[in-house]
């Protein structure tokens, strides 16, 4: 019933001729019938999204947008930033929100990425709402904690039509870059209490939200991930920068 989706966020990573390539070589890798079973996303930088929807729309490629932040305001002074419709307009159809990166080194609060989140969803894109706890929290035993209140913060005042549209990613920020992975038993049991999370609020809007592993995916460990009931998909980031890899992850049943 959720189709799985597995979705690189290539992070400040490509200038936009090397995003065209990347794109372009992904592609070559992938079958038709991939796209029936799995939703496939790249997530280039900002300078990347034109070039890479240009190659998605003259090649005819099923290979979706989107785009690693954005602004909740439609227009204003907030130099640097980019609104919600302006991606819109360019063919995006996913946004990151909340992303462990965007709220330790730019500071993003739950408040923040609630406001994305209904930006987002306003433009008429899914949202990918990212939460995820420290190591420091996981050896507290906060996990729980942590994650339930972001992902309960970042779903606040939206409906459960809404929220059944989303995609909400867990990501323990321990295992983002690291080389080191949550086991496949704890994340599969991560994602089934973050879909619980979804349940007590929004009751059988759970059953649509698809749910992401993220942190350190891999060839070699995606197929343990996905085999777990909850985890519907993985944002993957350094393993979504060598085509070859990142198709590998897309076929992750071969
Ligand atoms: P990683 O990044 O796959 O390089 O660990 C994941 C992410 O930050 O989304």
């Amino acid at each position: 019933m959720r189709k799985d989706l597995i979705a690189g966020n290539w992070k400040m990573h490509t200038t936009h001729l090397e995003a065209l390539q990347m794109v372009q070589k992904l592609s070559y890798r992938l079958d038709p019938g991939d796209y029936e079973r799995v939703d496939v996303l790249v997530c280039p930088p900002f300078t990347g999204l034109r070039s890479v929807q240009t190659v998605i729309e003259t090649d005819n490629l099923q290979i979706q947008l989107g785009a690693q932040h954005c602004h909740f305001e439609e227009k204003g002074a907030f130099t640097g930033e980019v609104s919600p419709q302006m991606l819109s307009k360019m063919s995006v159809s996913y946004v990151i929100a909340g992303h462990s990166e965007r709220r330790q080194i730019f500071g993003e609060t739950d408040e923040m990425v609630n406001s994305k989140v209904k930006a987002i969803l306003a433009e008429g894109m899914t949202p990918i709402l990212c939460c995820g706890e420290t190591e420091a929290e996981r050896e507290a035993e906060q996990t729980e904690e942590r994650v339930g209140s972001q992902v309960r913060l970042g779903l606040q005042g939206l409906t459960a039509e809404q929220v059944a549209s989303m995609v909400i990613a867990y990501e323990p920020i321990w295992a983002i870059g690291t080389g080191k992975t949550a086991s496949a038993d704890d994340a599969g049991d991560m994602c089934t209490f973050v879909r619980n999370t979804v349940a007590e609020q929004f009751g059988e809007a759970a059953d649509s939200v698809r749910i992401l592993y993220g942190g350190s995916v891999k060839p070699g460990n995606i197929a343990g991930l996905m085999a777990k009931r909850d985890i519907d998909g993985a944002l993957v980031g350094g393993a979504s920068l060598d085509p070859d890899s990142f198709a590998s992850l897309v076929r992750y049943w071969i």
